[in-house]
């Protein structure tokens, strides 16, 4: 079948409700991008919280999907950063967005990786694989994470070195951030791993999680319930997997309504799921 460029489809329809410009499209690998859109002047909300994006369907319905906002509460824009589904309904199309072009936002933002759903604590674990790492993308460049805790432990695993890029120079652009550049270079522990490549650091986060590798390399005690806390956002398996460890070392499942050690979100709904 004949594949239109997503421009043309969406010239036709400049007048979209809750359309927003794309601003920045950067690719980082055949299966990852990133963009950047304007914000809707209403729209507020947490960092960490997601909303539903998308684009116009040969229909003529929307065709939407859940995506967390990747860049920080205060920003001016907003970020995303998306997976490349080949025959994926939406992003076999978004993928193809450039600068100028429309996409659709509906400005309702929810999500349970908030600083509010969780109980005060020292520590800060940010468990993501893949793109799971977009909420904390948004979580990283907020101030209110430094002022809560005294450190942040960001742990990404990808298959490969190259999934991991995204996070790797967000996280080396925050040391030259004006706004909180001193704070995390004080707080903030950057743990990437792979687990289909070579990499400085390897093994998936549960493992090194429940053999204590991460916390000698880093040279932090066992996680405890009285002053570690946990945000998780990954594949419907690795969250299943990672809240065991976390359960193992004494952390309960929080929500907005009640706060505790940790909350979970997925990062995308899996097949058959
Ligand atoms: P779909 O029909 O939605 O998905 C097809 C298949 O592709 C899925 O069954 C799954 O196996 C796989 N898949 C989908 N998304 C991913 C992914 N992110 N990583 C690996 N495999 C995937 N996606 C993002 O890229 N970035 C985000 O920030 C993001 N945030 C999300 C937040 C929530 C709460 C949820 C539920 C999902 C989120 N997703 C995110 C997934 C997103 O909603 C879509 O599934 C994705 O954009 C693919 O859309 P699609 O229509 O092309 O394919
Ligand atoms: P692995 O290579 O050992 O499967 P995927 O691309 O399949 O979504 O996986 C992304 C990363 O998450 C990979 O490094 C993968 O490791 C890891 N991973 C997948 N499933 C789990 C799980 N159940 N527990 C921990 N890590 C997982």
């Amino acid at each position: 079948t004949e594949q239109k460029p997503v421009s043309d489809t969406n010239a036709a329809k400049v007048h979209l409700p809750d359309a927003q410009t794309v601003l920045s499209v950067k690719h980082w690998t055949d299966r990852l991008f990133s963009f950047r859109v304007s914000r809707p002047k209403s729209l507020r909300f947490r960092s960490g919280e997601f909303v539903m994006i998308g684009l116009m369907g040969e229909n003529g319905k929307p065709l939407l999907r859940a995506y967390s906002i990747a860049s920080p509460s205060w920003d001016e824009e907003l970020e995303f950063y998306s997976i490349k589904v080949p025959d994926g309904p939406l992003t076999s199309k978004l993928q193809h967005i450039g600068v100028g072009d429309e996409i659709i936002l509906r400005p309702k933002p929810v999500g349970t990786l908030v600083h509010d759903a969780l109980l005060p604590g020292k520590t800060i674990w940010f468990l993501a694989t893949g793109t799971g790492i977009a909420p904390f993308a948004s979580l990283m460049r907020d101030p209110e994470t430094y002022e809560k805790y005294d450190r942040v432990v960001m742990m990404h695993t990808c298959r490969e070195n190259a999934e991991l890029q995204y996070g790797r120079e967000l996280v080396e652009s925050l040391k030259d951030d004006p706004l909180i550049g001193e704070m995390v270079a004080d707080k903030l522990l950057y743990y990437p791993t792979t687990t289909r490549e070579a990499s400085a650091h390897m093994g998936r986060i549960t493992d090194n999680l429940s053999s204590g590798k991460v916390f000698a390399d880093l040279g932090l005690p066992p996680m405890t319930p009285e002053t570690d806390r946990a945000m998780v956002c990954g594949s419907l398996a690795f969250n299943v997997d990672v809240k065991a460890v976390l359960e193992s070392f004494g952390l309960r499942e929080g929500a907005n309504s009640e706060p505790k050690e940790y909350v979970v979100e997925k990062a995308f709904v899996g097949d058959g799921i």
